[in-house]
């Protein structure tokens, strides 16, 4: 099977033949992009099984419910921006360090806090953290692992971030027994302590010490990481032509109809998987399913089921990604998502709780529900922003759509209790399996196939505009 170079291949690890002290800094960045992902599942997830005890301890209304879910997600987005900021005028290593240190803080403070509003705060930290490294993480890994890794480290990457969120609904059920929310929030403070101390011993981007002059700190670095001279050299090289590229700018790559297409597209992504639903599952599995009438135990119990098929469903789409291709599986996730949650709207409109018999439907139509996002936009998402982003205008396509993957999340955390509260549970749901539909049909008409591609073959076609005039757009392609 023919695999472009920088994207999803997982063929030989480049750092294979070289000696352990480079294998090992190669592990150590492996394990940051790791640590990172699980942090992101870990501190999203968390509040699940934590929401129902901290609403008995502070009397909260669904509103209130509601706020401290998404006040992180609001931290998120705002974590984004700055995180764009910093570790452009400030290195990447550094901002990853300050955000290390916030998801350390943060979950103390959770577990500290003796009002709803110290809690609220420090929930907004730890979503500024979360978000920071949504961006950081990946730019920084980009730029310092050999390009036959970063593929893999993408999809690595939300494999991760459903191992964290299984870890957090393990870790809720468990504490859920001695009913102490503070420990389920203040617990995650600990992989925060070892990233941050992770994060102490990682050299600075050679990528970005060029970018500011540095060129003696980047050939040492270079040379660290990849050994031979012969190599650094090219690098280096191809580095300072990329940067070159870049000074184009970001206003020239916003002229650009077929870059801003790309980043359009980016962006309608990113809110199209949230939109699917799947955090308004995700985050309130416990309450949809005391919803619809189960035991405490299955409301404790259920979602590390959830998180289970969560995993269990990445995993497999890693190995069909590039076997398949992003469309068949997007269109096809999308369509699954679609009819599970008219399935779950369906049986909700019918009353709540729903009959006996129907309470299992229920369950298997939410399982199908994760699993098909699991399969198809939670990974595809992040690898074809990451694919399709023209490389003058990435840093700022980035930012830009993972942002707005945090408002999207946001909008639908913030508002899915109250929707159940004002338009009644089955109508939220029939709302999300539309939008699915029209999910769907987006991908159908505007996301080009990107398998078997390399970033520049990606970028050239994107930039001639081919695949997206093909696709419905009448503007001239660009004249190169
Ligand atoms: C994706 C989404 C995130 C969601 C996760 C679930 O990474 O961006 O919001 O919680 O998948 O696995």
């Amino acid at each position: 099977m023919h695999r472009p170079p920088g994207i999803a291949q997982t063929g030989q690890p480049a750092g294979s033949h070289h000696p352990p002290a480079i294998r090992g800094r190669a592990g150590l960045i492996g394990g940051l992009a790791a640590l990172s992902g699980i942090l992101f599942g870990l501190d999203t997830g968390v509040m699940s099984g934590a929401l129902d005890l901290i609403a008995q301890e502070f009397t909260l209304s669904d509103l209130q419910r509601e706020s401290i879910v998404a006040i992180m997600l609001l931290g998120a987005a705002l974590g984004v921006m700055a995180a764009a900021w910093l570790s452009h005028t400030w290195g990447r290593k550094r901002t990853l360090v300050l955000t290390a240190g916030l998801f350390v803080i943060g979950p103390l403070l959770c577990a500290e806090a003796s009002s709803f509003g110290t809690l609220l705060f420090a929930r907004l930290l730890l979503g500024v953290a979360t978000g920071a490294t949504t961006f950081t993480t990946p730019l920084y890994i980009a730029e310092i692992a050999d390009s036959g890794r970063r593929g893999t480290m993408i999809l690595g990457y939300q494999l991760m971030i459903s191992c964290g969120l299984l870890a957090a609904y393990v870790s809720d059920g468990l504490f859920s027994y001695f009913g102490v929310w503070r420990w389920m929030l203040g617990i995650v403070g600990f992989p925060g302590l070892v990233f941050m101390m992770g994060v102490m011993f990682l050299p600075p981007s050679p990528r970005w010490l060029l970018a500011q002059g540095r060129e003696r700190d980047a050939r040492r670095v270079l040379i660290e990481l990849r050994g031979l001279p012969r190599l650094v050299m090219a690098e280096r090289n191809a580095i300072m032509a990329r940067l070159a590229a870049r000074k184009d700018g970001i206003g020239n790559f916003m002229h650009d109809p077929n870059c801003r297409r790309a980043m359009w597209l980016a962006v309608g992504l990113q809110v199209a998987q949230q939109f699917s639903g799947i955090n308004a599952v995700l985050y309130y599995a416990p309450y949809i399913i005391g919803l619809v009438g189960y035991s405490h135990y299955v409301q404790v119990w259920g979602p590390v089921g959830v998180g289970v098929i969560n995993l269990l469903s990445t995993f497999v789409a890693t190995f069909w990604v590039d076997r398949i291709g992003r469309r068949p599986m997007l269109i096809g996730g999308f369509a699954v998502m679609a009819l599970a949650m008219a399935g779950q709207a369906m049986i909700l409109a019918g009353g709540v709780p729903p009959m006996p018999g129907l309470r299992l439907v229920m369950g298997v139509c939410m399982l199908v529900f994760v699993a098909a996002f699991a399969f198809s936009a939670g990974p595809l998402a992040w690898l074809l922003c990451a694919e399709i982003l023209p490389l003058r205008g990435r840093e700022f396509g980035m930012a830009c759509s993972t942002c707005a993957n945090w408002i999207a999340n946001m909008v639908v955390s913030a508002t899915f209790l109250t929707g159940l509260e004002v338009l009644g549970a089955g109508w939220v749901l029939w709302v999300y399996a539309a939008l699915n539909v029209v999910f769907m049909a987006m991908v159908a008409l505007r996301v080009p196939e990107t398998r078997g591609m390399t970033l520049e073959q990606i970028e050239a076609e994107l930039m001639r505009g081919t695949k997206l005039r093909a696709l419905g757009s009448n503007a001239p392609p660009e004249q190169h």
